[in-house]
């Protein structure tokens, strides 16, 4: 097949910032809605959970979710429920990375991360709270019947655990120092990015009706490409942009010794490599036709963006 490329694409693309930048409020809002009010006992965790999770980050994984949904016909207060639950453990995710004995980050979306802004138990309190609420969330919400619901809280917790984000979060600090080569890299990355970016596009398809299983594997597949593409355009910029730019510290994981695909590979040959990702997730999407097109976007959107 061909595929579509970028430049070919304008018209469409032509509406993409206002959908994006409607549905990055709407994931705000949902997210404010959901979350403990400020004021509520225990108010410091709150208002850190609060700090940790409102005012910043892309809202890649929310994006996804809202994008698989328009494949299914979702209705939007599943997909708010389901995208705001992803997102919490992407933030949970994130506080603890931060934590010093993690990688020791002081920025995070431009602001003071967590732990620097509260304390260390209050940052590690935020990610094991987020990371309830996220499941409460599931659990609660009107997503459809019973059965539904339990396969997205058994997608969910496969994707955050051991077998997902944080067992690659496990192989990401013993691989420190050591050059992995490409298949454990593409191991660790999967595990501790790819999952629950993979999660995000699942749950936000199961929120509407039933795909074909022809149509589930094509997604499936789509899912696990940009999924491993985040994490590589991840390492890409960590070497390439300013810490301005990126609102988290710039250089980390060279510093740090990390094993990346531009450390494995050079940057030229980690851009190609992307490039690859990119269209081997777009010709996984070509079986939706235009109904593909906010996921084709939100594809280029992965692999342009700047921060
Ligand atoms: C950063 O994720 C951590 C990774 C998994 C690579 P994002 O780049 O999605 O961070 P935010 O949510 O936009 O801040
Ligand atoms: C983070 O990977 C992955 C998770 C948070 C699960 P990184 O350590 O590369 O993320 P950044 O660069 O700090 O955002
Ligand atoms: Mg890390
Ligand atoms: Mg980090
Ligand atoms: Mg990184």
């Amino acid at each position: 097949m061909s595929t579509p490329s970028l430049a070919t694409r304008a018209d469409q693309g032509q509406h993409f910032p206002e959908w994006m930048s409607a549905a990055q409020a709407q994931v705000e809002a949902a997210l404010s809605r959901f979350l403990p009010p400020s004021e509520a006992i225990p108010a410091r965790l709150h208002q850190a959970m609060r700090y940790a999770s409102l005012n910043g980050g892309k809202r890649v994984r929310p994006l996804l979710a809202f994008a698989a949904g328009e494949l299914t016909g979702a209705p939007p207060e599943r997909l708010e429920a389901v995208a705001s639950a992803v997102e919490m453990i992407h933030v949970y995710s994130l506080v603890h990375d931060d934590l010093p004995c993690m990688d020791d980050d002081v920025l995070r979306r431009g602001r003071p991360t967590c732990h620097v802004e509260y304390d260390e138990p209050t940052a590690l309190l935020v990610g094991d709270s987020l990371q309830s609420l996220a499941f409460e969330l599931i659990a609660r919400s009107p997503l459809g019947d019973a059965g539904r619901q339990l396969e997205m809280i058994r997608l969910l917790s496969h994707a955050s655990g051991s077998c997902g984000m944080a067992g690659g979060q496990a192989i990401d600090l013993a691989s420190v120092g050591k050059a992995l080569n490409q298949p454990e890299l593409e191991l660790m990355h999967a595990l501790k990015t790819g999952a629950l970016i993979r999660s995000a596009v699942l749950l936000g398809a199961l929120c509407g009706e039933p795909l074909t299983t022809e149509s589930r594997e094509a997604l499936d597949r789509f899912a696990k490409r940009a999924g491993l593409l985040f994490q590589v355009i991840d390492d890409i910029l960590d070497c390439t942009a300013s810490t301005a730019t990126l609102g988290k510290t710039a250089g980390k994981d060279a510093a740090a010794d990390k094993p990346t695909y531009v450390s494995l590979m050079g940057l030229e040959r980690a851009r190609e490599f992307a490039d690859d990702l990119r269209i081997q997730a777009l010709e996984s999407l070509a079986i939706f036709g235009e109904r593909g097109q906010r996921l084709i976007q939100l594809t280029d959107f992965i692999t342009r963006r700047k921060f």
